[in-house]
């Protein structure tokens, strides 16, 4: 069975059972700012879930493409991958935990013709949130499974959600799948064995996660399903990787031509290449650039991680040759190839010019010595954006002294330094600290978030430059904004301005500011804190800072000129009067 008989299949089983087809969305969530990326199909549907009703009724199915971030390192095993596909039928206060069950095990054993006797499951052993689940326990009974086959499992395994930090979540029974083709499934069900691989999942949410972050009662109780679409063929086609499946073959055939190298002998470099190029054309389909915050800096991030193992196999200029197949494979999607070709060539280009330019320095700190400090890393890491493992690797190739840890002490050093500059004490960045400079830069986070609000979230910082006279602001949008967009938005900064918000500083880690919805950008590798500088309900964003005290000392804000920067970037310039 291929990716586009699953899908189908699915579809169709659950249509017949009285469920409406809802579309596959954009991966940058519309309306919550608690997560950079769609990661599950139930989160577009997070306000039907919290008891609004859908236009299409209480039954739905569908498949969401998803971008899991959180594992980006582990890709280039045989598993894991940024961009996958989810099919899921939901109920919205209809159906609970018996029909759920029965339509997951119909849809495996009926339809996909899955052997009962290679199936296991997990049920919620219980807690204070939610009580043993006994009763889907039973129900999975009555179907015929032996009580050898279902383990009941703590939080860590059997709940699921919330996607971001709030929301909809609850206790789950989880389907597994005996994976060796050649080796019976034991009896009795071991969930720390690997050969079981979790195939689908049964939400039964029956909670909610508020912003107190305690767990309570939902007031409409749900399903929530979700299989995975690459691990599911991998399966019914007895692979035990998956990247030999339909969705993933053509993109390794396309690096082993490029490269003439083999898959065998370099599967992690060719996996972390396919993974990454795919989950970004993806990406950049749903408007986002590499830019150095939220989507696009994780858009950044996965180009260059690809042109770094390109590196390895001796290929150069590829990613765009490697997009190629990914078009073909999802014929279904509608692709901006000419937009998606230009962005990953752009950054590759880009990329592979800093790469050059920190190798140089790297020549000129290396000249005369055999050693290099955590300070010179630093800075080419800093300043030259050169990774941390191409300074190792390179380091390891030419028999050079160098230790991470100094490294890593360095980082932290100046992530401290520029802790003290966001009190105030230095300079951050800023023209000069004076009192006009200061209250324009508070300006800029209103004006971002006022964007955001009038023309979409996506709208991101590309750059920006404070004088005392003016403020300068870059940003993605592909077209002049009208005078309404521009009355619009001068309006709500003004309107924010006079509410005399006082601006609160507060430290934490990148992941917390992340998971608290800041606007800015995350690293997720840093151990330190970064500074999060918070405008009433209106703006979070991540910055060192200084900023007025409260917004009621601004005056008034004025856009003087909305222009084109560069393709696909505008310009705003502003002052407050
Ligand atoms: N939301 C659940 C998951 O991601 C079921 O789809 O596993």
């Amino acid at each position: 069975m291929n990716r586009k008989e699953l899908i189908e299949k699915y579809l169709e089983f659950f249509k017949s059972k009285n469920h409406k087809i809802i579309p596959n969305v954009s991966l940058i969530p519309q309306n919550d700012p608690t997560v950079l990326f769609i990661t599950a199909g139930m989160q577009p549907l997070v306000p039907f879930l919290m008891g609004t009703s859908h236009p299409q009724g209480k039954r739905l199915v569908g498949l969401q493409k998803c971008v899991r971030t959180g594992d980006i390192e582990e890709v280039g095993d045989t598993y894991h991958h940024t961009l996958f596909e989810m099919l899921g039928n939901w109920s919205l206060g209809d159906y609970f935990k018996n029909e759920a069950i029965d339509y997951s095990f119909e849809f495996l054993t009926k339809i996909l013709n899955i052997p009962t006797e290679r199936l296991a499951f997990s049920v919620f052993q219980g807690d204070e949130d939610a009580p043993k689940d006994e009763e889907a326990a039973s129900k999975w009974k009555s179907l015929g499974i032996s009580e050898k086959r279902i383990a009941f499992l703590g939080k860590k395994d059997n709940w699921w959600g919330p996607a971001g930090t709030t929301g909809p979540c609850g206790p789950d029974t989880e389907i597994f799948y005996w994976k060796p083709n050649n080796t019976p499934a034991p009896e009795k069900f071991n969930p720390e064995d690997d050969n079981w691989v979790e195939i689908w999942n049964n939400v039964l949410m029956g909670n909610v996660k508020t912003t107190e972050e305690k767990i309570i009662p939902a007031k409409q109780k749900n399903i929530d399903t979700g299989m995975g679409v690459e691990r599911t063929i991998a399966i019914l086609n007895g692979l035990e990787d998956n990247y030999l499946a339909d969705m993933w073959k053509p993109i390794i055939e396309k690096i082993e031509e490029l490269s003439t190298q083999s898959y065998e002998n370099n599967e992690k470099s060719m996996r972390v290449i396919a993974d990454h190029i795919k989950a970004a054309v993806f990406i950049i389909n749903d408007g986002i650039t590499p830019n150095p915050a939220e989507q696009g800096y994780v858009l950044r991030r996965i180009i260059r991680r690809a042109v770094r193992f390109g590196k390895d196999l001796g290929i150069s200029n590829f990613t765009k040759e490697v997009a190629e197949p990914v078009f073909e494979i999802y014929k279904d999607y509608n692709f901006n190839k000419e937009f998606i070709l230009e962005e990953l060539e752009k950054e590759e280009k880009k990329f592979t010019n800093t790469l050059a330019a920190g190798l140089k320095k790297f020549n000129k700190l290396t000249k005369n010595t055999r050693e290099l400090s955590g300070k010179d890393a630093f800075l080419l890491y800093q300043s030259f954006g050169f990774p941390i493992e191409m300074i190792i690797e390179e380091c390891k190739n030419r028999e050079i002294k160098f230790q991470k840890k100094d490294f890593q002490e360095e980082e932290k050093k100046h992530q401290e330094l520029s802790q003290t500059a966001s009190a105030g004490k230095f300079k951050s960045g800023l023209g000069d600290n004076s009192e006009k400079t200061t209250k324009l830069h508070t300006a800029t986070h209103m004006l971002l978030a006022a964007l955001k609000k009038v023309l979409g979230e996506e709208v991101n910082q590309k750059g920006s430059n404070i004088t005392p006279e003016r403020l300068r602001f870059d940003f993605n949008f592909d077209r002049k904004l009208t005078p309404e967009e521009k009355t619009e938005i001068e309006k709500l900064v003004n309107e924010e301005i006079k509410k005399g918000h006082s601006i609160t500083r507060e430290e934490m880690s990148p992941k917390e500011a992340k998971e608290k919805g800041a606007t800015g950008v995350f690293d997720d590798k840093y151990e330190g804190t970064v500074s999060v500088y918070t405008i009433g309900n209106f703006s979070k964003e991540i910055c060192t800072g200084p900023h007025v005290e409260n917004t009621s000392s601004m005056g008034t804000f004025k856009i003087k000129k909305e222009e084109s920067s560069s393709a696909g970037t505008r310009r705003i310039k502003a002052i407050l009067e």
